[in-house]
C-alpha cells in the first residue's frame, strides 16, 4: 500500500463541513447495523492529563453521532483510538507497545480502523517511527485538529490510504462539537489552549502550541447550556488558566472570567486547573474567597523547592515567593485544599536542592501531591544540560519523597474524621455493594452508603473513618 499522506482542504466553516461527514458516515454505519445486526463499536483509550480526557469526550461525541457504541477492549472494537500524552518518555514507550499489539488484531480483522492522536503525534520523530514501523495504523492526527475526525475517517475509507493530518499551528477554535459526557451532572470546559511558559523540562509548549483563549461569550454560552442540561459542577481547563484572557482583543483576567461563571444561575460548583504560581493573582484569591460556589481547591505545582533548580527550570518564582503565595491563599481561605506536582532528578539537582523540596512539603499541608521522576524530552532545553542525574540517585530520592507524601496524606485524611462536609455523589462504588462515591468540594474522595438516585446530587456527610487516599462517611442530611 502506498503511504503518501493525504492533504486535506482547510475551509473556514469547519463545524458545518464536519456535520456533513458525520451524516455521510452515519449512513454507512446504519447500513452496517442492518446487515450485521449490531452497531459498530469504538474503543477510545486516553493517556495523560484532564485536557486529553476532555478531548476524548469530544472524539467519542463525534463517533457516537456517526453511530458507534462504546466497548471496553480493543479486541471487540471496529474503531480504536489512542489519545496520547508526550510529557514523559516511558508513557510513550507503553503506547508504542500497545500500537504494536494491535497488529495482530488488524490481521484478524482488516476492517479495524486504528487512529492515533494527541500530544505524542505532534512530534516529528514519532510520525517518522509510525510511518516506518507501524504501517497498520490508519489515521494519525495532532492536538489542533481533533474536531476533524469524521473527515479523516471519510478520507481513510474513500481513498483506502492511511491519513496523516498534523498541523504545527492552529486556525480557529472550533466550537459546537458533539460531546459525550461521562457524568450527566459534571463537565469540563476548555478556557485556554496551549502554553507560553516554556518550562525547560516540558514538551507541552512544543506539542500544544501557543496560548489561545476562548472568548468569554463562548465559554459562558457553553456553561449555561451545560447547566440547562443538568450539570451542577464545571471544571475549567487550561495548561495555565491564570493567563486566560491576556491575548483576547479585549483582555480580561481569569478572576473576572470565573466570577462571571460563578454567577451563572444553577451552577453549584466551579473548579479549575492548572495554575502556575507565577500567575496566580491576589484578585483571584479574593474572588475565590467571595463566591461560595467556587471550590476551595487549587492545583499549584511547585516542581522543586530549590530556587536554583526553579531558575534552571525557567519557572520564574522562588521557594520563598511560592511559600508566600501559599500564605496569602491560606490567610483568605484557611480550609482550602492545595495540590501540587513535584519533579525529582532535574539535571543538576543536588542533595541540598532535594532537601529544599522536602522542606516545602514539610511547610505546606498539601492535600495531594503528584510526584514525577524527571524524564528527558528531546527538543527541550533541559535535555541538553550536562549534569543529568544517575538513575539510582533519582530512585532513592523518589522513594524518600513518596514515603513522606504517603505519611502526610494519611495524617491529612485522619484529620477529617468527625467533621461534616458536603459531597457531590458521582457514581456507584464497584468494590462494595450499596456504597457510592463522591467528592468533597476540595476533591477528596468519600465513600458512603446510599441509593442510586443520589448520583449527581450534593449531600451532607459526616466522616467516620479514613485511609490514605479516601474517606468513609455517612449521610446526615440532604444538601
Ligand atoms: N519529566 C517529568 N515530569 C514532567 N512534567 C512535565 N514535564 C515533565 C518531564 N519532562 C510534570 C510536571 C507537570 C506535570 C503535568 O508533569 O510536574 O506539572
Ligand atoms: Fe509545561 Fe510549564 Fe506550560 Fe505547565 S506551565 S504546560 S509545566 S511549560
Amino acid at each position: 500500500m502506498e503511504r503518501k499522506p493525504i492533504i486535506l482542504n482547510h475551509d473556514t466553516d469547519e463545524g458545518l463541513r464536519q456535520k456533513k461527514y458525520i451524516e455521510k458516515l452515519k449512513q454507512i454505519n446504519d447500513r452496517f447495523e442492518i446487515e450485521n445486526g449490531r452497531k459498530k463499536k469504538m474503543h477510545v483509550a486516553t493517556f495523560g492529563c484532564a485536557m486529553n480526557f476532555h478531548d476524548s469526550e469530544k472524539l467519542k461525541g463525534v463517533l457516537e453521532e456517526i453511530g458507534y457504541v462504546d466497548c471496553d477492549t480493543e479486541t471487540e472494537a471496529d474503531f480504536v483510538v489512542y489519545n496520547t500524552c508526550a510529557v514523559r518518555e516511558n508513557a510513550e514507550q507503553r503506547v508504542y507497545g500497545r500500537i504494536g499489539r494491535l497488529k495482530a488484531l488488524k490481521r484478524k480483522n482488516p476492517d479495524l480502523i486504528i487512529a492515533l492522536c494527541g500530544c505524542m503525534m505532534q512530534q516529528e520523530t514519532v510520525i517518522e517511527t509510525l510511518k516506518r514501523s507501524h504501517r497498520h495504523v490508519d489515521i494519525v492526527f495532532g492536538t489542533h485538529n481533533i474536531y476533524r475526525l469524521a473527515e479523516l475517517l471519510d478520507t481513510r475509507l474513500t481513498t483506502g490510504k492511511p491519513v496523516f493530518d498534523i498541523w504545527d499551528s492552529y486556525k480557529d477554535i472550533v466550537e459546537d462539537l458533539p460531546t459525550v459526557r461521562k457524568h450527566k451532572f459534571k463537565s469540563s470546559v476548555n478556557i485556554i489552549f496551549g502554553c507560553n511558559n516554556f518550562c525547560s523540562y516540558c514538551i507541552v509548549p512544543y506539542v500544544r502550541g501557543r496560548e489561545r483563549s476562548r472568548s468569554v461569550e463562548d465559554i459562558l454560552e457553553e456553561v449555561k447550556t451545560l447547566v440547562a442540561d443538568g450539570v451542577i459542577e464545571v471544571t475549567l481547563l487550561g495548561q495555565n488558566v491564570n493567563s486566560y484572557g491576556k491575548n483576547l482583543d479585549e483582555p480580561i483576567s481569569f478572576a473576572e472570567l470565573i466570577s462571571k461563571i460563578a454567577e451563572v444561575e444553577g451552577l453549584k460548583r466551579v473548579r479549575f486547573m492548572t495554575s502556575h504560581p507565577k500567575d496566580l493573582s491576589d484578585e483571584l484569591i479574593d474572588v475565590m474567597a467571595r463566591y461560595d460556589n467556587i471550590c476551595k481547591s487549587v492545583h499549584l505545582p511547585f516542581q522543586s523547592g530549590s530556587t536554583e533548580i526553579l531558575d534552571k527550570m525557567n519557572r520564574r518564582y522562588t521557594k520563598e515567593s511560592y511559600l508566600a503565595l501559599i500564605g496569602r491563599i491560606k490567610a483568605k481561605m484557611p480550609d482550602i485544599a492545595i495540590s501540587t506536582d513535584i519533579i525529582v532528578g532535574f539535571p543538576g539537582e543536588t542533595e541540598e536542592d532535594f532537601l529544599h523540596t522536602l522542606d516545602v512539603l514539610k511547610q505546606v499541608e498539601f492535600d495531594s501531591v503528584f510526584t514525577f521522576i524527571y524524564s528527558k524530552r528531546t527538543g527541550t532545553p533541559a535535555a541538553v544540560l550536562e549534569d543529568q542525574i544517575d538513575e539510582p540517585v533519582i530512585k532513592e530520592r523518589f522513594n524518600r519523597l513518596l514515603d513522606i507524601v504517603k505519611d502526610k496524606a494519611y495524617i491529612k485524611s485522619m484529620a477529617h474524621i468527625g467533621n461534616e462536609y458536603k459531597i457531590l455523589i458521582e457514581q456507584k462504588n464497584d468494590q462494595q455493594e450499596g456504597m457510592y462515591t463522591g467528592r468533597l468540594d476540595n476533591g477528596h474522595l468519600v465513600h458512603v452508603y446510599g441509593t442510586e438516585d443520589m448520583i449527581g446530587q450534593i449531600h451532607r456527610v459526616r466522616i467516620l473513618s479514613g485511609k490514605t487516599f479516601y474517606l468513609i462517611g455517612e449521610i446526615v442530611n440532604e444538601g
